[in-house]
């Protein structure tokens, strides 16, 4: 065939398709029509549709049903024609979705009667056998098992790039010392990058409790019919291994049932999403003019209508935000499921914009996230005044325990020092040796010099410590794990 025939050809076929959907509209009628008198009510079966949502599993479709059509080929149910026309058919129709994404579309119920529609239009009697030993109910749960397995890398590569700026801004923190904080009190010095690499662990938990999610969804269903199991000895072994499953699922009920991977989908999701919301938090609190800890991107910022000198961290109170819904989406979900008989039930077509939903927003919060940390600017001076004062004070006991003083003894002793300079308005910074003496003997002149922030960390002995050395190594320690797991993706 010439370049220009085909060009024609594919134009024309190209014509044919952005019409479909409208052709279709009259005619199509659902799967499963021919046990019944009458057309089904348009406006419940409109409702009940799930087609312009699980429109997102169309490539886990196709590719299992071609994995499907091949097992049948392999059991003998298909010849080799039927099977080389359905090849075909489900290859041309995941072209089409690829050079025009608006091809997915039309009145059919769900993705799973698109595909299977738009094959019999185009290769005709072959496509009526595609769905031979197969029911919905282990479609729908293979491609969610493909779809769960194919989304994770890229939700581990989105919470990567969160470690990725907070790993970045620790590093160039150097020996910075800020508060730390214990209900919301000023607690003790920690280093800056302690501090920031703390969020980076949590973070580092969900990308491998999203590798477990994988691992959970990695079962292949299929062969277990809609609930019974299926006629024909297709090879369920080497079909999993076509589609990349380790194992095949043991139980024709448990395998239409069983949503497990989905909930603990939600479940990471949510927890990450708890994880990025503790982080705004901070984010929004450290950069406002209360604490000033760190300065805002402009470009990150947002205005008020009304007031000039506004500058709102909106990216983050809507990660903040976002967080509360991913959780009404593992907890609305577990609802659904509870009450479940065993079997395929539709209230399991519910699962779909959970998991969508979930995605979307932690793949959205993961990046808004990113972009505003690695912009962040650290007010070095601000930290540094936040770390001095009476958040010394376990320092203070420390001395007199190094003097041999009880540490209940110092405890009391320094809590009385502070509320008596509190009640004269000084601080530890402006005593005299004196002064120190007179709270407890053991004091010596040394004792301002000993008692600093940055004395106060180096003092810190031992490995999940804020000790400068401690941090050093954190920091090697997760940026060698994150370039592993940056090359792995
Ligand atoms: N759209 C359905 C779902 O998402 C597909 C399975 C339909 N099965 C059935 N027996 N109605 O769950």
């Amino acid at each position: 065939m010439s370049g220009c025939v085909r060009r024609v050809l594919a134009l024309a076929a190209l014509g044919l398709l952005l019409a479909a959907p409208a052709l279709a509209q009259e005619t199509a009628k659902p799967l499963w029509s021919g046990r019944f008198d009458v057309e089904p009510d348009k406006a419940l079966l409109a409702w009940g549709a799930s087609f312009s949502f699980d429109r997102r599993l169309f490539e886990d479709d196709v590719n299992g049903s071609l994995a499907w059509a091949e097992a049948l080929t392999r059991a003998g149910v298909l010849n080799p024609d039927e099977s080389a026309a359905i090849r075909r058919g489900l290859t041309s129709i995941l072209e089409s979705a690829r050079a025009n994404p608006s091809f997915l579309a039309g009145p059919d119920e769900d993705v799973h009667s698109f595909v299977e529609r738009v094959l019999i239009e185009r290769i005709g009697e072959p496509g009526r056998r595609l769905h031979t030993g197969r029911s919905r109910n282990d479609q729908v749960a293979v491609d969610m098992r493909l779809y769960v397995r194919r989304r994770v890398p890229d939700i581990q590569k989105s919470l990567l790039s969160v470690i990725d700026a907070l790993v970045a801004q620790a590093a160039s923190a150097g020996d910075a010392v800020m508060p730390s904080y214990t209900h919301v009190r000023r607690a003790q010095p920690v280093l800056v990058a302690h501090y920031l690499l703390a969020h980076a662990w949590a973070l580092r938990r969900d990308v491998e409790r999203f590798e477990a999610v994988r691992v959970e969804a990695d079962a292949m269903p299929l062969g277990a019919g809609a609930i019974a199991g299926t006629n024909y000895a297709v090879d369920t072994k080497l079909l999993a291994e076509r589609l990349g499953f380790s194992k095949v699922v043991a139980n024709s009920i448990d395998a239409t049932s069983d949503r497990d991977y989905v909930s603990s989908f939600l479940h990471a999701s949510s927890l990450a999403m708890v994880h990025l919301s503790r982080l705004a938090e901070d984010v929004v609190l450290f950069t406002g003019e209360e604490f000033g800890f760190f300065v805002l991107s402009d470009a990150v910022a947002t205005g008020s209508s009304l007031m000039p000198q506004k500058k709102n961290p909106d990216p983050m109170e809507l990660v903040r935000g976002k967080a509360g819904r991913t959780i009404g989406n593992l907890t609305g979900w577990l609802s659904t499921m509870k009450g479940l008989p065993s079997g395929y039930n539709k209230d399991l077509q519910e699962d779909k914009e959970a998991l969508f939903d979930a995605e979307d927003s932690l793949m959205g919060s993961a990046g808004a996230a990113a972009t505003v940390v690695r912009t962040l600017t650290l007010d070095r001076a601000r930290t540094t005044r936040g770390a001095s004062g009476f958040l010394l004070s376990t320092d203070v006991a420390d001395y007199l325990v190094a003097k041999g003083v009880a540490f209940r003894t110092a405890h009391e002793v320094v809590g009385g020092m502070v509320r008596e300079l509190l009640k004269q308005g000084k601080e530890f910074e402006t005593l005299t040796p004196g002064e120190w003496r007179a709270f407890h003997p053991s004091f010596g002149d040394d004792v301002m010099t000993v008692v600093t922030a940055q004395a106060s960390v180096r003092m810190k002995k031992t490995p999940q410590s804020t000790n400068p050395e401690a941090v050093q190594a954190q920091l090697a320690e997760i940026s060698a794990w994150l370039r592993g797991a940056q090359a792995g993706r």
